[in-house]
């Protein structure tokens, strides 16, 4: 059963940044997956509580936050440079305090102050909270650090503000943590363990974005298919994830919906029927696979089998048709063979992904990988299995995206192309990157764009007329309004499915 959708009056503040310069200023950079980048703004959140403001220049900053990552260890190297530039700006001015966050502040601890004499604060990702207390002891002139992970922490009442502003889309959390123990992986180190948001906190927040003129959100979780709400007072409110995949799309219509990241083995029907059963769900689906080989999938600790993830792909694909998918891929992981590498390339032919993230195998400091095999691919043989990766997945992309032409699309605009302002850059609701010409539109608009070029990363289109747009429009709300009946009939049957 569904929870009745009572979305009580926000009492969130400004999502905005305060930019004041009679405030204490505060310049964060941040680092890593999405998940930071969302943490960024819920420590902004509590800094402008806490008398700062931000500012997006470094001269004028007070504190310099650096939220960190550690996934791999040039991750980790990038920030020691980032450091290196920072002890300049604290040579120009002694009174400035550095602060390091996130995932490298949880792995290192105490050793980021004893290594690098210009931190003053470490803290990590659960101790935000903190972060107040540990700037008075900073300003005092003492170094800080918290670096206690917590099984509650959700920060489920503190309302991010949002620093990138371009008032289109916008991150939500919707758990943290994370209870898979991959063996190459280092976030269950960094991040301590799963717990999911009351989806309450989670709609009202989504709420607050529609206020805010947003259109689009994703949803973030290491593994948004393990989210599960257990409601102490009574376990019919229970909620798991395509449960409230299905509340959030019903806060608004017009609200597009995206979610990162899923997990193969958890990845449920429930899910894909709600995604197909919504119109503002978009279709799109990152499947990290990290590896074609079953063998080498066992030794990953991933729980599937190369079978098992196609098994899950041809369901994506008989639910939802047009659904993109885009994965995860690590090349050269401990005792990989030329058979295990022909096996991942051959998945990926197989899928057909539609956009890939591909990585070189990065031996983590105390994971499962590191204690127990040996990280015994040389390095020219990792590049060169990548480079064979990254190429198939060029020519995948391009086939992908050349399907796409003479198509049309509602896009949904976010910013400007990177090469004129001339043109608009937006995405499908298959997450893709359209770029075209302008014309009457405007940033957060969703316009109906015909797919005319690409190229393997980008496609290229023309808004089509108004009038045909108009008319498009007239059918789009016939259809609506008859899926729409249509989806209240057979609610009930599929709830049933969903709650499975
Ligand atoms: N929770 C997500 C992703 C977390 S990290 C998931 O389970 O898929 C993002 C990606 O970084 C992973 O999917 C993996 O492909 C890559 N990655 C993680 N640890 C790595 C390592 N030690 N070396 C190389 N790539 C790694
Ligand atoms: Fe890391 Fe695996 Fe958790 Fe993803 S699911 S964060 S790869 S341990
Ligand atoms: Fe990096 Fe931490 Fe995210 S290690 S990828 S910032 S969870």
């Amino acid at each position: 059963m569904i929870i009745k959708q009572k979305i009580k009056k926000t009492d969130y503040k400004s999502v905005k940044p305060i930019f004041d310069s009679s405030k204490k200023r505060v310049y964060i950079e941040t680092y890593g997956c999405q998940m930071n980048v969302n943490d960024s703004e819920l420590v902004l959140s509590i800094l402008q509580d806490n008398n700062y403001s931000l500012t997006r220049n470094i001269e004028e900053a007070d504190l310099i936050l650096i939220n960190t990552c550690s996934i791999r260890e040039n991750a980790e190297q990038r920030i020691w440079g980032r450091l290196d530039v920072f002890r300049l700006a604290k040579n120009k001015k002694p009174e400035l305090k550095i602060g390091i966050i996130g995932c490298m502040a949880e792995r290192l601890k105490e050793q980021l102050i004893e290594r690098e004499k210009i931190v003053d604060l470490v803290a990590g990702p659960d101790a935000y909270r903190s972060l107040p207390g540990l700037l008075r002891n900073v300003e005092a002139g003492q170094k800080d650090i918290n670096v206690l992970l917590s099984r509650e922490e959700t920060y489920a009442d503190i309302s991010p503000v949002r620093i990138d502003e371009n008032g289109v889309s916008a991150f939500v959390s919707i758990m943290r943590g994370c209870n898979n123990v991959c063996s190459y992986c280092v976030v269950p180190y960094t991040r301590g363990a799963e717990r999911s948001r009351n989806p309450e906190t989670v709609l009202n927040e989504v709420q607050t974005l529609v206020e805010n003129g947003y259109r689009e959100i994703t949803l973030l979780g290491q593994n948004v298919d393990s989210y599960f709400w257990k409601d102490e007072t009574n376990p019919e409110k229970d909620v798991n994830f395509a449960q409230l995949l299905e509340m959030v799309a019903l806060v608004n219509p017009a609200m597009r919906v995206r979610f990162a990241t899923s997990h193969p083995k958890d990845i449920n029907n429930g899910v894909l029927y709600a995604m197909a059963m919504y119109q503002n769900i978009c279709n799109c689906i990152h499947l990290p696979v990290q590896s074609g080989s079953t063998r080498i999938l066992e030794l990953m600790n991933r729980k599937y089998t190369r079978e098992h993830y196609l098994e899950r792909i041809a369901k994506i694909r008989e639910i939802i048709p047009d659904c993109s998918i885009t994965t995860d891929i690590i090349a050269g992981f401990c005792t990989e063979t030329d058979f295990d590498h022909e096996q991942t390339l051959s998945l990926m032919n197989e899928v057909g992904y539609d956009f890939a993230y591909m990585f070189k195998y990065s031996e983590r400091p105390n994971t499962k990988a590191s204690r127990q095999l040996k990280d015994d691919i040389a390095d020219e043989i990792k590049t060169k299995r990548l480079n064979e990766i990254i190429k198939l997945q060029n020519r995948l992309s391009l086939e992908s995206n050349r399907r796409d032409i003479g198509k049309i699309f509602d896009v949904l605009i976010d910013g400007f192309s990177k090469r004129s302002t001339e043109d608009f850059s937006g995405r499908t609701s298959q997450n893709k990157t359209v770029v075209f010409p302008k014309e009457n539109y405007n940033i957060g608009d969703l316009a109906n764009v015909r797919i005319t070029g690409c190229t393997s990363a980008t496609l290229i289109g023309e808004i089509v007329d108004e009038k045909h747009h108009e008319t498009i429009t007239e059918l789009k709300n016939i259809i609506d309004e008859t899926i729409h009946i249509v989806e209240n009939k057979i609610k009930n049957t599929i709830k049933d499915k969903i709650r499975k």
